[in-house]
């Protein structure tokens, strides 16, 4: 299976810490965010890795990741030059996956669990998705998992009333489908094609399942709260040696 963590964005959110930077090199404690994911993407037994940025800042990333050794990764780099959405840099990883199956981290989430045996499960199945969902006390800031029993019925992007309180995580595994699912989107209200819509046309062939994340995650990049409540609880679970 191959590894994409998406580094794009124009991170608007997180001024002016991003103005003249790429949120993903922004640190968390000792290291740069982006590590983290990397750190991840190794965990979870994955070794070739494409990492998606845009053009101002791809030449940063280059000189801070190099080749990936350093991660025992194999690193290469793809350009997103507008910032068109989470699934429009999913499919500029096409001909990178080629005919396998694919893991893809958004760069700004941080987390303990440990993917391998999920990763290890979906690369012996045929076909479909799978996301990894978390309890929030505030779902409307995420896309928000509608479950009956253990199916996935839908996904909502930041709902104004979220209809649970389960959201799904910036973790995907998708099949070789994905390419051609991608080809049927069109942009969303904001312009971007959306990856909830991506997972939403799983949901509806019934090949989407949702897997519970156990331990801590955050998504450093929704604020500058959330960036320094990263940047805390890193500490403490680096002090651990549980991250
Ligand atoms: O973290 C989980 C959430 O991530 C999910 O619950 C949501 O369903 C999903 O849409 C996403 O929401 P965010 O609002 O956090 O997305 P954000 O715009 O922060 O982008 C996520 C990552 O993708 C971030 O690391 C930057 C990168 N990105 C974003 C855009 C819009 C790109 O690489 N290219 C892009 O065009």
């Amino acid at each position: 299976m191959k590894g994409v963590v998406l580094a794009g964005g124009k991170a608007t959110r997180l001024r002016p810490l991003t103005k003249v930077t790429n949120k993903h090199l922004l640190p968390i404690y000792d290291r740069p965010l982006i590590y983290y994911p990397l750190q991840a993407m190794s965990r979870a037994g994955i070794r070739d890795v494409l990492v998606i940025t845009n053009p101002e800042h791809a030449g940063h990333f280059i000189q801070l990741l190099g080749s990936g050794s350093e991660f025992g990764l194999k690193i290469a780099y793809e350009l997103q030059e507008e910032a068109g959405g989470l699934a429009q840099a999913v499919g500029l990883a096409e001909s990178f996956v080629g005919h396998d199956k694919v893991l893809v981290l958004l760069g700004d989430n941080i987390f303990t669990h440990d993917l391998r045996p999920a990763v290890e499960r979906f690369a012996a199945e045929q076909r479909g998705s799978v996301i990894f969902g978390v309890t929030m006390e505030h779902p409307e800031h995420y896309g928000v998992i509608e479950m009956d029993g253990e199916r996935v019925i839908g996904i909502e992007e930041k709902p104004t009333n979220p209809r649970s309180n389960l959201i799904q995580t910036g973790i995907y595994m998708y099949d070789e489908e994905v390419w051609s699912h991608l080809q049927g989107l069109t942009p969303s209200a904001r312009g971007e094609l959306e990856i909830t819509d991506l997972n939403n046309i799983y949901v509806q062939q019934g090949t989407m399942r949702c897997e519970q994340l156990d331990g801590y995650w955050i998504d450093a990049g929704t604020s500058h709260e959330e960036l320094l409540a990263a940047n805390i609880a890193v500490a403490e679970l680096r002090r651990r040696e549980q991250i």
